[in-house]
């Protein structure tokens, strides 16, 4: 009999793609539909990036900063339904959504140190009953052998225009032409890093969302989902 790989066992969804092309509620909603775990990897890149922030670390010194990731003290509460992301005891489910934090991040994520760091802690998420992994690489490095892969994108300037919405909500303030200016500078740094550089895995399922409301990607996605007997 063959062994059944961890992944078919309890599966993971993997769900990769630029920001703001809606993977952190499209992936909030399929996990919650389907009862599964959610990592936002993005939110460990940016915990590391705010913890060096806050310690005085430069973004650019990959020794400290690999430590800082490694020794990472965070506890991910779920309170009255929300997640909440406490650094340090310090609730920071706010604070790391921030631009300021969001450019570090991507920073400090072009390290090797700190992405080989990080890559325990993403790979302890996975535990049955399923996975959903939202970020950059959870299809082509953290979980390569996922049984069904998302790339979501969108324009930039759809994106920008999602971004200044969500940035209007938690009351900041931000220029639509500002944005879309971070948004195409973070793509490039993204895409053209050396390690684990954003890219659709080879056998990854690509779905364009500029056109598309968040219901629809998610009816799509649970459809593959079913398709491929993985509910
Ligand atoms: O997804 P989010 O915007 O929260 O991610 C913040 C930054 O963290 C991204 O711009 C990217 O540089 C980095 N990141 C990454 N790999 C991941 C998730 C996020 O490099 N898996």
């Amino acid at each position: 009999m063959t062994q059944l790989a961890p992944t078919q066992l309890a599966p993971v969804l993997t769900i990769d793609g630029p920001g703001g092309a809606g993977k952190g509620t499209i992936s909030r909603m399929i996990a919650e539909h389907m009862g599964w775990h959610l990592l936002d990897s993005g939110a460990l890149y940016r915990l590391t990036a705010l913890s060096a922030l806050r310690h005085g670390i430069a973004v650019d010194d990959a020794q400290a900063l690999s430590e800082q990731a490694q020794n990472l003290d965070v506890v991910f509460a779920v309170e009255n339904g929300a997640m909440r992301i406490l650094l340090e005891g310090d609730d920071v489910t706010t604070a790391i959504r921030s631009e300021g934090v969001g450019n570090a991040a991507s920073q400090v994520a072009a390290l090797p140190p700190v992405r080989n760091a990080l890559l325990q802690r993403q790979r302890d998420f996975y535990q049955a009953p399923g996975l959903v992994a939202d970020g950059r690489d959870m299809g082509t490095v953290v979980f390569p052998d996922a049984p069904l892969k998302i790339y979501l994108t969108a324009s930039a300037e759809e994106r920008a225009r999602r971004r200044l919405l969500q940035l209007q909500q938690v009351g900041e303030d931000a220029r639509l032409s500002t944005l879309l200016e971070e948004i195409k500078a973070r793509d490039a740094r993204d895409m053209q890093r050396a390690v684990a550089p954003l890219k659709p895995a080879e056998d990854a399922v690509e779905l364009d969302t500029t056109q598309l409301d968040i219901p629809e990607v998610v009816e799509r996605i649970e459809t593959l989902l079913a398709e491929r007997n993985l509910v």
